[in-house]
């Protein structure tokens, strides 16, 4: 059955954003506002925000699993966040990160695993860090009608390849490759782009260059939309704090207090009281 074309999906709310909605707000100028998710009710407080895109990080391993980098975190674990991520969702895209190693033997492999998150999990797309190394695997998943945004930068899976996290494409050789890597990722089809942690001036020239939306984190305002990781943002994952992070609250500080006034008033006895009783 065909869907009514306001909407932008099949069994979609009106205001659907879509892939094809993102690259029709870069053209409008408009700018794409991203953060993750990695659970249902963050989730669905940033969708009833008005979120453009949510993505299932696997940023999950360190600021939900409590890992050092994110290189650990399995597919069958990103299943689980992304399936219950898209349950809390009505409106945004929902991107599923696939995981390290998931999609790096081979476009067969990739497939395999970037088809279990739009089967299993109801993702929307999925995201891959790399540029032209993997564009032969991102037009296979693109050919079968699975969306992919790349990554390129600072890109986390390789951290212990770069060993550090400084900028990325300080230098005109790395600056080059970047933008070569972006164009093999445009060519192959991905519909968007993350660069992270790059200087803003190439991020800008990027952005005017590519007909896709280029999502900025720590590139600068020049970029045609912008992503955070949700528990940087918040104040809830505190053990970095990059500069391109701006905090608007402090939730760790907030639960540490509500969770000491709990303690105090249950070992003083006056939780629960009698309202609270029955
Ligand atoms: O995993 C993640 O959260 C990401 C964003 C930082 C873009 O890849």
């Amino acid at each position: 059955m065909t869907p009514p074309d306001n909407l932008g999906s099949p069994g979609s709310v009106p205001g659907k954003v879509t892939t094809h909605s993102l690259t029709e707000m870069k053209q409008a100028g408009e700018r794409i506002a991203a953060l993750t998710a990695y659970d249902f009710l963050m989730a669905q407080a940033l969708d009833q925000s008005g979120i453009d895109v949510i993505l299932v990080g696997d940023s999950a391993a360190m600021v939900v699993q409590g890992r050092h980098t994110t290189v650990p975190v399995t597919m069958e674990q990103m299943l689980y966040h992304a399936q219950v991520v898209a349950k809390g969702v009505q409106r945004a895209l929902v991107v599923g990160d696939l995981p390290f190693m998931s999609y790096q033997v081979n476009p067969d492999e990739a497939l395999r695993n970037a088809a279990r998150m739009v089967k299993e999990a109801l993702v929307e797309a999925v995201k891959v860090e790399g540029g032209c190394m993997i564009a032969p695997t991102v037009k296979r998943l693109v050919d079968v009608g699975i969306p992919v945004m790349g990554h390129l930068g600072l890109t986390p899976q390789s951290i212990h390849k770069f060993g550090t996290y400084k900028v990325r494409a300080t230098e005109l050789e790395e600056a080059k490759q970047l933008r070569l890597d972006a164009l093999a990722l445009q060519d192959a089809g991905a519909f968007a782009v993350v660069v992270e942690k790059v200087p803003a001036d190439l991020a800008t020239s990027l952005a005017k260059e590519l007909e896709v939306p280029v999502i900025g984190i720590g590139a600068g305002p020049g970029c045609d939309g912008q992503i955070l990781v949700s528990h940087d943002m918040l104040g809830l994952y505190t053990k970095f704090h990059p500069r391109f992070v701006r905090r608007y609250a402090e939730l760790g500080e907030s639960m540490r207090e509500a969770f000491g006034e709990y303690i105090k008033d249950v070992q003083s006895g006056s939780f629960p009281n009698q309202d609270e009783s029955y």
